[in-house]
């Protein structure tokens, strides 16, 4: 079976790479798995070069085909932001996903509702030789006050998904890999990696 190697540390992410692609015929890797262990500075302008800039690191360290992935949640009312800042997204040193939620909060406090917002992803596909390709999903909704559920990571407990009473932390992890904005942009992607399998 063709491997592909999923250039991400994240274990939120992971597991939804895993659950995604898991019918596909080629074999997944992870960086531990090969040895590798890199440092990629986050320091692109845009999600693509991002992207970009993980999958080609890891595409050269280990000679394989690399999916990568940047993402974030852009609220309208705060002017887009977290959007590239997601991870980062809180003043304390060594923030987990709790602070930064509570930081989100904190700064819509007065704001009028709705707070609408989506998630965005886009995925970088690199092959040896064959440079980059990108694919982007977008999932709409916006952010509630207090937090529901606990599936997911991140920001899911205070996103609740456009026409739907839940929060994406509330969703079963097979529907929210059908309807995440990681779960549209992997899935553009499929076809880039057939082709370059030859499967
Ligand atoms: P990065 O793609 O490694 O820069 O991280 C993106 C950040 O955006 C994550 O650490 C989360 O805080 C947030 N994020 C991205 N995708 C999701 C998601 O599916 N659910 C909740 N938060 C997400």
């Amino acid at each position: 079976m063709p491997q592909l190697l999923i250039a991400s540390t994240n274990p939120g992410k992971l597991r939804e790479f895993q659950e995604i692609l898991g019918g596909e015929p080629f074999e997944l890797l992870l960086p531990a798995q090969l040895g590798i262990f890199l440092e990629v500075e986050e320091d692109g302008a845009t999600y693509a070069e991002n992207a970009a800039k993980k999958a080609l690191a890891y595409c050269q360290a280990a000679g394989l085909v690399t999916l990568a992935d940047d993402s974030g949640l852009e609220v309208e009312a705060l002017g887009g932001a977290p959007g590239l800042y997601s991870a980062r997204y809180s003043p304390i040193a060594g923030a987990t996903d709790a602070d930064r939620r509570a930081h989100l909060l904190a700064n819509l406090k007065g704001v009028a509702r709705p707070w609408k917002a989506r998630f965005h992803c886009t995925v970088a596909v690199a092959a040896p030789g064959r440079g980059v390709k990108l694919c982007v999903g977008n999932c709409p909704g916006e952010i509630i006050p207090t937090e529901r559920g606990t599936g997911g990571f991140g920001y899911d407990p205070i996103f609740q998904l456009e026409g739907r009473a839940e929060t994406m932390a509330e969703l079963e992890s097979a529907e929210k890999n059908r309807l995440s904005h990681r779960a549209l942009a992997v899935r553009a992607a499929i076809p880039i990696l057939h082709e370059l399998f030859g499967v």
